[in-house]
């Protein structure tokens, strides 16, 4: 089985590191798993109750679907002023409201905290509002790596040995997760 993992960085930095393990994530990922970069983070709109219904804002639809699509979702976020951002919360807000096949519900996921400085803040949300939204959170599959920021190369990815096979680690985590 090829599993197809989802990947969610919570930063819109051009040259955020968090973005970068997620990349370097998809570049290490051996045969059966299929990696897809959500990148619409930005176009999100504002999340609003009102509009949580059919039909769909685009890119609303956008992202349920990627998260359909998904059997695993990776992220790594950025903690802001001790918390997540703002505009990636709001991306967690849309998946609690989903009440179609192959939601958040019940999907395994994990993180990548890179952050040298802790980002227990960030953290701690990104797990509150993942058990709320009752996602499988597969510990084994969440993990602090502390990074630097030259550690990305021009390419934008990640060459370190350590971080690249503990990234390896973690994916095969998520996959014995998806295919009990
Ligand atoms: C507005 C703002 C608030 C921040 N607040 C925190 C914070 O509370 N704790 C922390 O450790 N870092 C904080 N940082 C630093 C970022 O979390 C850090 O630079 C992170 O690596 C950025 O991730 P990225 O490289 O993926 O964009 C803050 C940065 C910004 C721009």
């Amino acid at each position: 089985m090829t599993m197809r993992l989802l990947l969610i960085s919570g930063s819109l930095r051009s040259s955020s590191g968090n973005s970068a393990v997620l990349r370097t994530s998809a570049d290490v990922a051996p045969s059966g798993i299929e990696c897809a970069i959500y990148a619409h983070l930005a176009a999100l709109p504002a999340f609003n109750p009102d509009t949580d219904e059919h039909p769909l804002e685009p890119e609303v639809k956008r992202l349920r679907d990627e998260i359909h699509s998904a059997d695993a979702i990776l992220f790594s976020v950025p903690e802001y002023a001790g918390a997540l951002p703002g505009a990636f919360k709001n991306l967690l807000d849309w998946t609690i409201g989903d009440e179609q096949a192959r939601s958040i519900l019940d999907k395994p996921v994990g993180w990548v905290n890179s952050s040298p400085r802790g980002a227990e803040g960030a953290y701690r949300e990104l797990r509150t509002v993942l058990s709320y939204a009752h996602a499988n959170i597969v510990d084994g599959a969440c993990v602090d790596i502390p990074m630097s920021a030259d550690a990305i190369g021009p390419d934008g990815l990640i060459e370190d040995g350590t971080i690249r096979s503990a990234l390896i680690d973690v994916l095969a985590r998520l996959l014995d997760a998806a295919t009990v």
